[in-house]
């Protein structure tokens, strides 16, 4: 089925207008690529192409994976940090984007707000890639899913429990991610950090279509059963300033070796979306367990941003 479907041309800013087939057509198209990877053969889909990376904010996974899945792809990857161009501040947004449509064939932007990669998409006139705003991280949950999908061979009725900030850019995108795809998403997130109620019902929306569940609460005893347990840096980039009261309120929520016995299931894995602040959000402990998948994770960001450079602005 997923033969038929076709993203040529398509922006990725957050997942809610993709379809769970069109993800997974992604998913399948990220595995070919990872295999053919394995075995040293580069391609030449987007031989040509001309990408920019615009980055408001620091990156090591998102940048190296846009940049590495370009060149072995045929394309030539422009980084544009935020501080060393115009958009925004000298220049409106629409104008640089304006410009860089006329010069490159796809553009990807991390940053602060999310309208800022929105307008790009509405004025660049080539595909635009979300690598992080402050609302969303899309292209991290395909690696989440791909991981996901590798270690138990499947996604629909997976059980992932999310501990952390609650409403942050991974909560927000892994529960549209989860809730498209039909798996059991828990967020366990203090009063104080829940979803915007509009989000949590578009993804409630989504799930009945899905057979999902999405479940938001404080009770750190709803991580039994899990088979994925997710979390998340306590302050997000930007804003650094609320650190130390985030740790206050967090602390009940850090993955620790107690945490992960309260699943009751042995088999339960670990994930993270990096970079960790061990000994906050998750102790060494588990990071370095033998149930932490954080490197396959972000090796498949890799694969998965190449599959959806790949699909939206490839040759195939
Ligand atoms: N997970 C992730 O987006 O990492 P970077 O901030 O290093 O890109
Ligand atoms: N929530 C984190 C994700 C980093 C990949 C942040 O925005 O800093």
């Amino acid at each position: 089925m997923s033969s038929m479907v076709d993203l040529k041309g398509r922006n990725f800013l957050t997942m809610k207008n993709y379809t769970s087939e069109e993800i997974t057509y992604l998913l399948d198209l990220a595995e070919e690529l990872k295999a053919k990877k394995q075995k040293g053969i580069t391609g030449n889909s987007l031989k040509g192409k001309n990408i920019a990376l615009i980055f408001e904010k620091p990156s090591t996974r998102t940048r190296c994976a846009f940049t590495v899945a370009a060149a072995d792809e045929g394309a030539m990857p422009v980084y544009l940090s935020g501080g060393e161009i115009q958009l925004g501040h000298k220049e409106s947004i629409e104008d640089t984007s304006r410009v860089l449509g006329r010069m490159f064939d796809g553009i990807e932007f991390r940053g602060f707000k999310h309208r800022s990669v929105e307008i790009l998409a509405e004025t660049s006139g080539v595909p635009v890639w979300n690598g992080l705003t402050d609302d969303y991280h899309p292209t991290q949950v395909l690696a989440d899913l791909m991981t996901i999908r590798e270690q138990f061979g499947y996604l629909q009725g997976v059980k992932i429990v999310y501990l952390g900030d609650g409403r942050n850019n991974m909560a927000n995108s892994l529960m549209i991610g989860c809730a498209k795809m039909g798996l059991h998403f828990t967020n366990i997130t203090p009063k104080e950090l829940m979803p915007k109620p509009e989000l949590l019902a578009l993804c409630q929306e989504y799930a009945s279509e899905s057979c999902a569940t999405i479940d938001v609460t404080d009770d750190v005893n709803a991580v039994a059963g899990a088979d994925v347990i997710y979390t998340d840096v306590w302050a997000s980039m930007g804003e650094e300033a609320k650190s130390a009261e985030r740790i206050k309120l967090l602390k009940p929520y850090q993955v620790n070796r107690e945490l992960m016995a309260k699943t009751g299931n042995s088999k339960t894995i670990f994930l993270h979306c990096l970079p960790a602040v061990k000994g906050n959000e998750v102790t060494d402990e588990v990071f370095e367990s033998p149930q932490s998948f954080v490197f396959d994770q972000a090796e498949n960001r890799l694969h998965t941003i190449k599959a959806v450079m790949v699909a939206t602005l490839g040759e195939r």
